[in-house]
């Protein structure tokens, strides 16, 4: 971790700007506990991605949170490139002092150069693809930085490293991890997926009655999540021979759903 940190410490010394990429729908879970440490006084842009998968209201509240704390924040769904005239503007605003101050020097046409960070999943690499308008490969999912960088040209002066700065979230925080497994950041390693169903069910009673019942046509009230996840079994006929619910099976149906935006669009944390 430590090595990690000093590499991607590094390379922010290269640039003008540091794009911090969070999933829209876990805005603290998806950060890095030591994020405000490794950014330091570097301007920054806090990237809420995915925000096309997140309740809207609740992405104007992450970002008017994020605003009152003097990070300037964007929402984006990379996969969709909606964010990215917001992310150039933001940028040339946040670098105007700095332009000026090279034109006072005589440095003309320096490049404003930044890169982005951010812990696995959060759609770093989705992110460069569309900034950089290339239907590039995927980049690795370790810590730390490739070696080998290179910038890449992403509007008029602007320059872009083409491997992010990867990140590792808070890895003690139990429902940090939860949050991570919900979304897919974690792929199922930390729960069994019938135990996660279960988990996403509470969680999303515990926000909002409607998500589940609209979905799957059911009553939730006065049930436990369990029943609930038996109940939507029945409902789309995942029944084991004996007329049992596969409880596995529906469960890997919920948490499907849930990821790909089907049940709605859902934030599972909020500011305050
Ligand atoms: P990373 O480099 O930070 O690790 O993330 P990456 O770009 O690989 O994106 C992870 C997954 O998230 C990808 O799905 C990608 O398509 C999706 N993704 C990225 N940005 C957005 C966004 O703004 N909106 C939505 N809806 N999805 C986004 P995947 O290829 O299906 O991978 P996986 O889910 O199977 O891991």
């Amino acid at each position: 971790m430590k090595k990690t940190k000093e590499s991607i410490k590094k390379n922010l010394m290269l640039v003008d700007v540091v794009y911090e990429v969070v999933d829209a729908r876990i805005p603290i879970s998806s950060q890095n506990p030591d994020i405000d440490d490794i950014i330091g006084e570097k301007p920054r842009i806090k990237i809420l991605n995915k925000s096309d998968l997140a309740d809207s209201r609740l992405n104007e509240e992450w970002q008017e949170y994020f605003n009152k704390k003097g990070i300037p924040s964007v929402l984006v769904d990379a996969v969709h490139n909606r964010g990215l005239r917001e992310i150039y503007e933001l940028t040339y605003e946040l670098t105007e002092e700095k332009r000026k101050r090279l034109l006072t020097k005589g440095i003309k046409n320096r490049p404003i150069r930044v890169m982005i960070i951010g812990i696995p999943n959060v759609g770093k690499s989705t992110l460069i693809n569309s900034l950089s308008k290339r239907k590039g490969a995927k980049v690795g999912n370790k810590p730390g930085v490739t070696k080998g960088n290179q910038w890449v040209k992403i509007k008029g002066d602007m320059e872009l490293l083409d491997t992010p700065g990867i990140l590792w979230p808070k890895f003690e925080d139990k429902n940090v991890g939860l949050n991570l497994a919900l979304t897919g950041a974690i792929k199922d390693e930390i729960l069994d997926i019938d135990t996660l169903a279960v988990k996403l069910v509470e969680k999303l009673n515990s926000i909002s009655k409607d998500y589940l019942e609209n979905r799957y046509g059911i009553e939730v009230e006065g049930k436990t999540p369990h029943d609930i996840v038996i109940e939507i079994g029945k409902k789309r006929g995942a029944i084991v021979s004996g007329g049992e619910v596969d409880f596995t099976r529906v469960s890997n149906i919920i948490i499907d759903e849930f990821r790909r935006g089907i049940i709605g669009r859902i934030t599972l944390e909020r500011p305050y």
